[in-house]
Formats: structure tokens, sequence, C-alpha cells
């Protein structure tokens, strides 16, 4: 994976992930892949009509699907402006205001770039957003059939009756993306990686999902898909996940501005308009929070009695705090956990030796250079995408 080479199908029980399903595959990065799986993982759940949960955010959010899974994973412009975008942002957060906006009245330098890449996610949207008010207005069978969130704004009246404007759409439609679609795939890209430094949280993980499946045999065709109360019963792999998004949080800094006047419980005065910035990534590596070993990957520190404890939200603030805590923490454990454990009990994902793997200056913490990884079959007989 990762070296453009097309590799044909072998029968290995330890292939490159570019064999197979995957054989097409260019310099693809683990988040993709990751997200590849995640989505066949979600397509069979679908067909199998488990639709709680586990289901793709582009699909949830537009009720349709931007095209990441075609053939040969190819780079789709409406999925890399949207990373664009993200790591613009965060350059605008760390830029004194007066240079951000001289930049931005110019059209140059990141201001230009975050302008570009938002026209694209905004043509993107307002396409999706068209085709569906005709369907609607046609009373086309497919939009009465849909659950989506576009679907589901688009009838809705505001207070006064009036419709909502193609602007509002296109922002709670971008925004429910932005917040769930790069946080939940990028996190697991992380806990895979680490869980290839950690054999034995590994063994660990392996050990819970055969205790919770004893006794269980596949499904209808054969293949075991997880219950939701037994994904509720992975508390190993919870506190793994949760450890993964302490060291590695999804979204690293967290900007917010105040509304008024104010005064932190410490005595610090905030005028009204400043802004705080808070790192959330700092947070989860700091000896007076975590202990001694802040560090360290162990899963354990999440586990009382072998049952999982959470933290407040105010020392483990991967998901934020207060009135503004995320509101899709629940599903994204819920979906990662899925996919993680899908993933898991069927392939050991060994990761590249030597390949860089650095954080990405951007609102989510995307890896720089990806992650190659080569996915093992566990039974040594299948290889992935046979
Ligand atoms: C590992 C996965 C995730 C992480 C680490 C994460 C983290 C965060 C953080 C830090 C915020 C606060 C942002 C701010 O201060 O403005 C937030 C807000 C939010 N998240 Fe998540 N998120 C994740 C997954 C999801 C998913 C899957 C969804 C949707 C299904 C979602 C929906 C939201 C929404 C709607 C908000 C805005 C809440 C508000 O402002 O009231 N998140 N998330």
């Amino acid at each position: 994976m990762g070296s453009g080479k097309q590799t044909t199908v072998t029968d290995s029980p330890c292939a490159s992930a570019d064999a197979g399903l995957f054989r097409f595959l260019p310099d693809i990065q683990v988040i993709e892949l990751l997200m590849a799986i995640f989505i066949f993982v979600t397509i069979r759940c679908l067909r199998q009509g488990r639709r709680q949960g586990l289901v793709v955010l582009p699909v949830v959010a537009l009720g349709t699907d931007p095209g990441c899974l075609r053939p040969g994973l190819p780079e789709i412009p409406f999925a890399k402006a949207f990373e664009d975008a993200t790591q613009a942002t965060l350059i605008r957060f760390i830029t004194p205001t007066a240079i951000w906006k001289s930049l931005r009245y110019f059209d140059l330098g990141s201001e230009g770039w975050l302008r570009r890449s938002i026209a694209v996610v905004d043509e993107f949207a307002y396409e999706v957003i068209r085709t569906r008010r005709e369907e609607l207005s046609s009373g086309e069978q497919t939009s009465t059939a849909r659950s989506d969130l576009l679907t589901v704004f688009t009838k809705l009246r505001d207070e006064d009756g009036t419709p909502y404007s193609d602007k509002f759409l296109r922002d709670v439609c971008v925004n429910f993306i932005l917040a769930g679609r790069d946080t939940s795939s990028v996190a697991l890209a992380w806990f895979f990686w680490l869980l290839n430094r950690h054999p034995e949280v590994e063994k660990r993980i392996l050990g819970e999902i055969r205790k919770i499946t004893e006794g269980r045999g596949g499904d209808e065709d054969g293949e075991l898909v997880f219950k939701p109360e037994e994904v509720k019963r992975m508390e190993y792999l919870h506190a793994a996940l949760s450890e993964a998004l302490r060291l590695y949080p999804s979204v690293p800094v967290d900007h917010k501005e105040a509304v008024e006047d104010d005064v932190f419980p410490d005595g610090t005065v905030l005028k009204k308009g400043t802004k705080v910035i808070y790192a959330i990534f700092s947070m989860g590596r700091m000896e007076s929070i975590w202990g001694k070993d802040c560090r360290d990957y162990k899963p354990e520190r999440w586990l009382k009695d072998g049952r999982f404890m959470s933290e407040s939200a105010y020392k483990f603030t991967a998901f934020n705090g207060g009135p503004r805590l995320c509101l899709g923490k629940d599903f994204a454990y819920y979906q990662m956990k899925f996919v993680a454990a899908s993933i898991l009990r069927r392939y050991h994902v060994k990761v590249m030796e030597n390949h860089p793997v650095v954080p990405k200056l951007a609102l989510t913490m995307y890896m720089k250079y990806g992650l190659k990884v080569t996915l093992c079959a566990r039974d040594g007989t299948k290889v992935v995408g046979k």
C-alpha cells in the first residue's frame, strides 16, 4: 500500500493491503483505507437492515456518496477541499488578525486557499441541495424514502413557516460532516498505529471480543456482525480508544471567544471579544493532569475492577466540555468500536516499518504522510478483498 504499484491477489495469509480489493490503490493513506473498510462494513450493515449508529457521515448528512470508494479510491475534489479548508482555517487561528484579514482582502496565501477550498465544498453541497429540492418537489420515490439530515431539514419550516434557505441547509450539512467525518477516521488511524506498538493491548481486545461473542455462530451469510449490545460490552476496547484519543485527540486545539466580560475560576479576567485557545493535545500529556505515566499508552488507566470509568470532560477534553460538548460522542464511540472490532477480529493491521508518522498542522489531527499498513488475515487463509 502506498507504493503505487499494482499487485495481484495472492493466497498468502499476510497480504499487502494493495492486494485483492485494494489492488488498484495508488498512494493511499490509511485514513482512506480505514474509511474504505468502514464504509464497506457499513454497507454490509445497511444491507442487513442494521442502520443503528453505523453510518457514513456524508451519506447521513447529504444522503449522497461523494464517491470516495470508486475503484482506485480517486482523489475526490470535495473530500480534498474539506481537508484543505481545515488546514487553512487553523493557519488563520495562529495568524495575527491584521495579517489574515489583509491576505483575505487580496485573496492571497492561506486565505486564498481557504476561499477556493470553501468554494469547492459549497458547490458540491449546493448541487446536492438543488437536486434534493427538485426530487422533493417532483415527489420522486427515492426522495420520499430518504431519511438523511438534508431531506429532513429541507422538509422543515422555521417559526414563520418559511422553508430554510439553501445557505442554512448548506451550513447544517457541512457542519455535521466536518464534526463527524474525519474526527472518527483520524482517531482510528492513530489507534491502529498505537496498537501496532502495543501488541499486549491488541491481545486483550481480541480476548474481550472472543469472550463477548463466545457461543454465537455467524450471521445468515456466515459472517459475524456485532450486535449493539455486544459493542456496548466492549469496555476494554472503549478504554483503548479513549487512551488513543487522550494522546492523539482528533481535534488537537479548540478555540472560543468571550461573548461578554467574564472571569475564569482562577481569577483570570476575560474582556468581551477575547479569544481563548486551549490545547487539547497538550492537556492529554500533562503530568499534573494524568500523572507520571502521562506519556504512556495505558488503556488500563480507564478501568476500575475491569469496568470502563469515564473521566470528567474538563480533564479528558477530546470531545470538548460544557454546553458545547460533542453531540456525536456516543455515536462516535459506537462506530469506532464497531469498525475497530470488525477489523481486528479478521485482521492484524501491521504498520510498515520506518514510515514517518507525524501529525499534520490542521484543525483535525491527520497523519502528515498517512500510515502504510499491511492487513494480515487472522484465519491464515483469506486475503483482504477476497
Ligand atoms: C472521535 C470522534 C470525535 C471527536 C474527537 C469529536 C470532537 C469534538 C469536539 C472537540 C467538539 C467541540 C468543537 C467546538 O468547540 O466547537 C465537537 C463538537 C461537535 N461534534 Fe464531535 N467529535 C467526534 C465525532 C463526532 C461525530 C461522529 C459527530 C456526529 C455524528 C459529531 C458531532 C458534533 C457536533 C454536532 C458538534 C457541535 C456541538 C455544539 O457546538 O453544540 N462529532 N466534537
